[in-house]
């Protein structure tokens, strides 16, 4: 049953009981369901993938020329040559002293990237005689993806909740959320109180037990594009190198040029240990993703004979990868990384157009990814009931007038909260973000007659 409270007809179960439409085409920023309606794709796919755009051809060419060589060999004997050059080239545009000085794994999905980047850490520390480092520290608000293991890690109250019991509790410090800062202070008199908890909490469980911490640059489904303040990854970076944590940077959503750098990192000028990403690697022509690590961890453990102990079938795709590999050179062809700077900030500057509604407490965001907060009352910033599922009512009445968004909630404690994600594939134009605001005003104008009256 829906929440119509009628039986489903289609076949196959989606994440939500809601009917939807069936999309059938893409095009650049566009996408068409079977009904020949138009939707822009202002959440880039589902939550920050597309880059490139739909429908470009060549990167189904260089899948459809790997697929005609060889689809799938054996990762167990065989090595094959998308997967040597994918390497390469992600090395290659790899941050800070990583570059050309790492090497990444190849996997399925975000969530593999990071339970992969958890396994890689815990070898790295066998393999170099510091067995007792077992634990792994994130960010309340923070989301690292969804199979049993990461949701004991990660911090999105929401998608860890049911599992809560069956899985490993990591330990969470606050986290970097200016705008309601949990120790209720402002910048610079804080003096970055929520990068210093991480010492703290390192002190309280060991730093011996310690393995590692994870963060994202930009915090997407949890808070809603919220970036890390100035400063923030320095003072991680130096506590991490202080204990002999390693510092790993969820880059699942934030890399490949969303936040106009090719890593998110880039912006703190901080080169993390590992690296995962996935998502925009592959514009979501395929499935695939990677956990990158400096060389030196890798090292150590190739050094002890010891398998890489993680691995599912269909790592190391030939034809992902040949399908990543055409997305990245094609980001770089059209220098979609530059793009996203500048047109990011234009769309931030028109996002900030709707803080004169009542109801949008906060815009933020860097590059092409952006998000506004919803709330109830402006001067308190109290948030609407979770019970009216407001940012989900929003998501539909921007669809309903042909613009897709990603709809959040959790940034008020993990339960209240309502957050919109607006991030549109790398390659729109400035005219397109103007068609995009129209829509947002509107749809902000009939949301707050709704709610407020
Ligand atoms: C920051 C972040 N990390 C990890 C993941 C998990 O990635 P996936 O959904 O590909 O498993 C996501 C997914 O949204 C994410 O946003």
């Amino acid at each position: 049953m829906n929440e119509k409270g009628k039986a489903s007809t289609q076949p196959a179960v989606h994440r939500t009981w809601r009917p939807m439409p069936t999309a059938e085409r893409g095009e650049g920023i566009y996408l068409y369901d079977t009904d020949g309606k138009r939707y822009i794709d202002g959440a880039a796919g589902s939550s920050v993938v597309v880059t490139i755009g739909h429908g470009v051809q060549s990167v189904a060419d260089a899948m459809y020329a790997q697929m005609k060589k060889v689809s799938f060999a054996a990762p167990h004997v065989f090595s094959n040559q998308p997967l040597q050059d994918l390497g390469r080239v992600v090395a290659s545009k790899a941050p800070g002293s990583m570059k050309d000085n790492c090497r990444a794994w190849f996997t399925c999905t975000g969530t593999d990237a990071i339970d992969d980047a958890m396994r890689v850490a815990r070898q790295y520390f066998v393999a170099t005689g510091q067995r007792s480092k077992t634990l792994f520290i994130s960010r309340w608000q923070g989301f690292h993806g969804n199979n049993l293991a990461v949701t004991g890690m990660h911090g999105h109250t929401g998608r860890r909740r049911m599992y809560m019991g069956m899985n490993i509790n990591s330990p969470h410090i606050p986290p970097a959320y200016c705008y309601r800062c949990p120790f209720e202070m402002r910048l610079p008199d804080c003096r970055l109180k929520c990068a210093r908890a991480l010492e703290t909490e390192i002190k309280q469980q060991g730093e011996e037990n310690v393995a590692g911490f994870f963060a994202e640059p930009v915090v997407g489904a949890a808070l809603g594009a919220v970036p890390a303040p100035d400063g923030y990854f320095q003072v991680i970076r130096e506590i991490c190198d202080k204990y002999n944590v390693l510092l790993i940077a969820d880059e699942v959503m934030t890399a490949w040029g969303r936040t106009g750098h090719w890593f998110g990192i880039e912006a703190w000028g901080v080169t993390p240990d590992i690296i995962a990403t996935a998502k925009g690697m592959t514009s979501g022509y395929t499935t695939l993703a990677a956990t990158i690590a400096r060389e030196e961890i890798w090292a150590a453990i190739e050094k002890t004979g010891v398998p890489f102990l993680a691995g599912h079938t269909m790592d190391l795709n030939p034809v992902s990868c040949a399908g990543a590999l055409e997305v990245i050179r094609t980001v770089e062809r059209q220098d979609l990384v530059s793009r996203s700077r500048q047109v990011g900030a234009y769309l931030l500057e028109k996002l900030n157009e709707l803080r004169t509604f009542d109801i949008i407490g906060d815009v933020r965001g860097k590059g092409l990814m952006c998000g506004f907060e919803l709330v109830r009352d402006k001067a308190t910033k109290e948030p609407f009931p979770p019970a009216s599922r407001v940012s989900l009512r929003f998501q539909d009445e921007a669809m309903r007038r042909g613009l897709v968004l990603f709809h959040c909630t959790g940034c008020v404690e993990g339960t209240a909260g309502d957050m919109m994600l607006v991030t549109p594939p790398l390659i729109i134009t400035q005219e397109q973000v103007d068609e995009m605001i129209a829509i947002l005003k509107e749809t902000t104008g009939v949301m707050q007659h709704e709610l407020l009256g």
